[in-house]
C-alpha cells in the first residue's frame, strides 16, 4: 500500500533528514535584529534550494521586510497550502545557552534524543515536517497525489508586517482548498491537537522622557520628575487588584466560553499544577476566577516583555535618567480589535502622564484572534489520520501564542486554515536552549504523510 512504503521511507530516511534540518539550523535568521537581514536572505535561498531538490518551482519573493519563498508542485485537487516560517528568535540572553545556538545537534535527552537549537521548534524543525514528507512520498510514488503550495514567511516572529500585503498582491496564487499551519503543539506529550482558537498579538513600545538630560540623582533627585518611576506606577495600574486589565473598553469582544467548549476542554484533563510546577510556580497569577487553561487559551493578557531605564550596568550609578521605555503586548481573543486596543492604551497612558512627562510611541504588530472552522471535512480527516499516528487520539485546542497569518488566510484569500504542529511545552521556544524532540520530528512527517493520504 502506498502510504506504508511512504511511512517506512520516512523512517529509513530519518538520519538524511535530520542533516538537512541542521543545516537550516545553522542560519542565523532573526528576523526582528536588521543585523541579521543578510542571514534571513540565506535561509531563504535555502529553501528554495531545497524546494526545487524536490522538483517543485520555488522562488524567493521579495518584500519590503524579509522575502517570502513560494514554491508549486504537483497536480489535482485538493489544492493544499503549506505554511511555516523560516525567521527566528533573538538569542539573547547568550549566557544561559549551554552552546551556540547556531551550531545545533543531536543531544541526549531525559525522554530521548532532542534536536537542541534556536528555531529547532520554532519553527524551522516543525516547517521541515512537510517538506521532508512529501520528499519521501516523491521518492516513493514519483509523484504527490495532488496539487500542493509553500508558503514560507520571514517575519513571523516580527509581526509579520509585509504579510497582508504580499497575502493580498498574490490572492489568485495562494488561494486554495485549505492552509496548512505547522507552528503549534502537541498537547502534553503525545496527544495530537488540532488548533480550533488562538490569540492575537498587540505590540506596543513607549518611551517617557521628563528632563532633557540625565541629572545627578542627588543634586536634582526630589525635585526632578523620574521617568522610571512614571513608569513604573503606569505599568503597574494596568491590572486591578483581581487581575482584570484597566485600559478602557479593552475587554470589548471578548466572548464568555460556551458551555460545550468548556467542558470538551475539562475533558482534557489539563494537568494545571504540573503546567506552572515544571516552571518553578505553584500559585496562578492573572484573573482571579479562571484556570490556567482557560486563561492562556480563551483570555486577554497584557504583559511587559522588557523595560529599561537608567543605569543598569557593573556596579552603581547615582544617576537621574532623563527617559524610561517599556515593551508591551496584548494578547487578544474573540472580537478584539487591536486598532481600537492601540488607540484606547495611548490615550490612557497619555492621560496618566504627570506635568513635563512626554511619550513617545513606536507600535509593534497587530493581529486579531483567530477562529478556525472546524466544520470543513479537512479537520475531520486529518484528526483521523493524527490519531492513527500518535499513541492518544487528536484533541481539538486553543493556543495561547499568536500566528498573524491563521486569521488571514479566511479574510484576505477566503481560504479555511488548520494549524497542527508537534512542539512540547518543554521545548523553550523563545528562550534558552531550544529544543524539538526528534520524535516530534519524525511523527511530524509520518502524521503529514498520513494525512496528505487522508485528503486525497
Ligand atoms: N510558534 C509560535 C506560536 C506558538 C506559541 C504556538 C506557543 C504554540 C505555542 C509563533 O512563532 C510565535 O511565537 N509567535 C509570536 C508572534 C509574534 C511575535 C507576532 C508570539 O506568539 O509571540
Ligand atoms: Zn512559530
Amino acid at each position: 500500500m502506498t502510504l506504508d512504503a511512504v511511512l517506512s521511507r520516512i523512517d529509513a530516511d530519518l538520519p538524511a533528514a535530520t542533516d538537512r534540518l541542521l543545516d537550516l539550523l545553522r542560519i542565523p535568521s532573526i528576523s526582528t535584529d536588521p543585523a541579521y537581514k543578510a542571514d534571513c536572505d540565506r535561509a531563504a535561498d535555502w529553501l528554495v534550494a531545497d524546494l526545487q531538490s524536490l522538483g517543485a518551482t520555488a522562488e524567493k519573493r521579495p518584500t519590503p521586510g524579509h522575502p517570502m519563498v513560494v514554491g508549486h508542485i504537483g497536480e489535482g485537487a485538493p489544492h493544499l497550502l503549506f505554511y511555516g516560517h523560516y525567521d527566528v528568535q533573538p538569542v539573547d540572553p547568550l549566557e544561559l545557552w549551554d552552546r551556540d545556538p547556531f551550531d545545533p545537534e543531536i543531544q541526549e535527552g531525559p525522554k530521548g534524543k532532542v534536536i537542541r537549537g534556536r528555531g529547532s521548534s520554532d519553527d524551522k524543525g516543525q516547517l521541515m515536517t512537510f517538506v521532508e514528507a512529501c520528499r519521501a512520498w516523491i521518492a516513493e510514488n514519483g509523484a504527490l497525489p495532488c496539487r500542493i503550495t509553500f508558503f514560507f514567511e520571514g517575519e513571523e516572529e516580527s509581526g509579520s508586517p509585509s504579510l497582508i500585503p504580499f497575502m493580498k498582491e498574490n490572492a489568485d496564487e495562494l488561494k486554495t482548498d485549505i492552509a496548512l499551519i505547522c507552528d503549534t503543539g502537541l498537547f502534553g506529550d503525545s496527544t495530537p491537537a488540532i488548533v480550533t482558537m488562538l490569540r492575537g498579538l498587540l505590540g506596543e513600545e513607549l518611551t517617557i522622557t521628563a528632563a532633557s538630560k540625565d541629572l545627578h540623582s542627588g543634586m536634582y533627585g526630589g525635585p526632578a520628575m523620574n521617568p522610571i518611576r512614571v513608569l513604573s506606577r503606569i505599568i503597574t495600574g494596568l491590572h486591578d487588584e483581581t487581575g482584570r486589565i484597566t485600559v478602557p473598553g479593552f475587554y470589548d469582544g471578548v466572548p464568555e466560553l460556551s458551555d460545550e467548549m468548556r467542558a470538551q476542554w475539562q475533558g482534557l484533563n489539563f494537568d494545571h499544577a504540573g503546567f506552572l510546577g515544571e516552571v518553578g510556580l505553584s500559585v496562578p497569577a492573572g484573573e482571579q476566577d479562571r484556570t490556567p487553561l482557560e486563561m492562556i487559551w480563551s483570555r486577554p493578557t497584557c504583559e511587559v516583555n522588557g523595560i529599561k531605564g537608567g543605569y543598569t550596568g557593573e556596579g552603581f550609578k547615582t544617576v537621574l535618567p532623563s527617559k524610561a521605555s517599556a515593551k508591551i503586548s496584548f494578547r487578544l481573543v474573540g472580537q478584539q480589535d487591536p486598532h481600537e486596543i492601540r488607540k484606547n492604551f495611548r490615550a490612557y497612558v497619555e492621560s496618566q502622564l504627570p506635568a513635563d512627562c512626554k511619550v513617545a510611541w513606536h507600535g509593534h504588530g497587530a493581529s486579531p484572534a483567530g477562529q478556525m472552522q472546524i466544520d470543513h471535512p479537512a479537520f475531520e480527516a486529518a484528526r483521523q489520520a493524527l490519531s492513527d499516528e500518535w499513541p492518544n487520539p487528536a484533541a481539538y485546542v486553543g493556543c495561547g501564542g499568536s500566528i498573524p497569518i491563521a486569521g488571514y488566510f479566511k479574510t484576505i484569500l477566503d481560504t479555511d486554515a488548520m494549524l497542527i504542529g508537534f512542539g512540547k511545552d518543554d521545548d523553550q521556544i523563545h528562550s534558552p536552549n531550544e529544543k524539538y524532540d526528534l520524535s516530534s520530528f519524525h511523527r511530524g512527517i509520518r502524521s503529514w504523510a498520513r494525512i496528505l493520504d487522508a485528503l486525497t
